[in-house]
């Protein structure tokens, strides 16, 4: 019998930092609308012409996850990359993130499971480590958002929520059944689907078609989103996932030592926060600084918060996500 429990940590934020008054230059916008309704101050964006791509920053981030859980690359047995925003719409991240590595011979999955993507892909590494299959696994979330945004005032009720980043995790096995992953959770409903949705180029809309009817007013081939609608259901299933990974362990809202939400909107984590009655002690945020990093926001926000010492040893700690699909999930563990 094994837990999975996570040995290193690693983080990486592109350098350049796009402020709202920078976007208020480029779109009908202002800082005091971003900051009343979504908490954030500045995101980072990819600089055009570095080398930096979602393979790359999870190449970054998982360097330093590696170096700190003493793990050489060739020892991991498996990769999962979480992102809705590969490289290529094919071959996956995963397998560039291998190569880059130079892993000679290890399996590397894709998870698209957006905003859950990271608690989908920790939920999957777990069960790999708890059946004795795989020892070592490098589970990332990476995600270049910039370029792909519609940076007008049409795409502003997007456009200004999302950054880019990566953020990455190694797990091993632990013998000590009271450490590590304690439970997980994760659910998908996709009548949904659309609320948020990138539908072109893709298989519904190949290429040839949008180009072919050349519509200057085709948004499908940006990120759209039903602000309203996807804020009313993301209150309502972090608190469900949140709970649940409560009931699982038998803790009480004092017993938490920190949740870390995925990081879509500091109103939304401040709601979770007050229907929780927790303090702000309990609750990471950093969506101040970073945007909204979908797949990659948990794994910054838990690198962050450990490297401000904040994940100790007997930490009891709550993950949660939801986002588009709609997919949701929470993960508790003991550090
Ligand atoms: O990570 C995946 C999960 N994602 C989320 O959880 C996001 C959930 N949704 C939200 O966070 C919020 O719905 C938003 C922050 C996206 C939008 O806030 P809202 O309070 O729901 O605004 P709204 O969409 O209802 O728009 C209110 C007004 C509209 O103007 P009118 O029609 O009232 O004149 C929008 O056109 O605000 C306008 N607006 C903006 N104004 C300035 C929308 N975006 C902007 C903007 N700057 N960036």
């Amino acid at each position: 019998m094994f837990n999975s429990k996570i040995i290193g940590l690693g983080k990486y934020l592109p350098k350049k930092v796009v402020t709202n008054y920078d976007l208020s230059e480029i779109m009908d916008t202002s800082d005091e609308w971003i900051i009343e309704r979504t908490g954030i101050e500045t995101r980072r964006h990819i600089v055009k012409n570095d080398d930096d791509t979602t393979a790359v920053m999870a190449f970054k981030a998982s360097k330093i996850a590696l170096q700190r859980a003493k793990i050489k690359p060739n020892d991991i047995d498996l990769i999962l990359f979480a992102t809705l925003s590969p490289d290529y719409y094919f071959p996956g991240s995963g397998v560039l993130l291998q190569n880059f590595l130079k892993i000679e011979n290890c399996p590397a999955m894709d998870i698209r499971n957006q905003c859950s993507g990271f608690i989908y892909a920790l939920s999957t590494a777990d069960q790999f480590i708890k059946s004795g299959k795989y020892k070592n696994i490098l589970v990332v979330g990476s995600e270049n958002h910039s370029g792909g945004l519609d940076m007008t005032t049409r795409g502003r009720n997007v456009s200004v929520i999302f950054g880019d980043g990566a953020g990455a995790a190694v797990l091993t096995r632990e013998i000590d059944l009271k450490r590590g992953i304690q439970s997980f959770s994760i659910y998908s409903d996709g009548q949904h689907a659309l609320e948020l949705s990138l539908r072109g180029p893709s298989t519904n809309r190949w290429v040839p078609e949008i180009l072919e009817e050349n519509n200057p007013d085709d948004t499908t081939y940006y990120p759209n989103m039903n602000g309203q609608t996807v804020f009313k259901n993301a209150i309502l299933r972090f608190s469900e996932v949140i709970q649940e990974a409560l009931d699982q362990n038998k803790w009480s809202v004092n017993d938490l030592d920190l949740l870390i939400p995925h990081q879509a909107n500091l109103r939304i984590s401040q709601f979770i926060q007050k229907k929780f009655n927790l303090n702000d002690n309990q609750v990471f945020n950093n969506i101040m600084r970073y945007g909204n990093t979908t797949a990659a926001s948990i794994p910054i926000a838990l690198t962050e918060a450990w490297e401000e010492g904040k994940v100790k040893k007997d930490s009891k700690i709550i993950l949660a996500a939801f986002g588009s699909g709609f997919t949701w999930g929470g993960i508790s563990l003991i550090w």
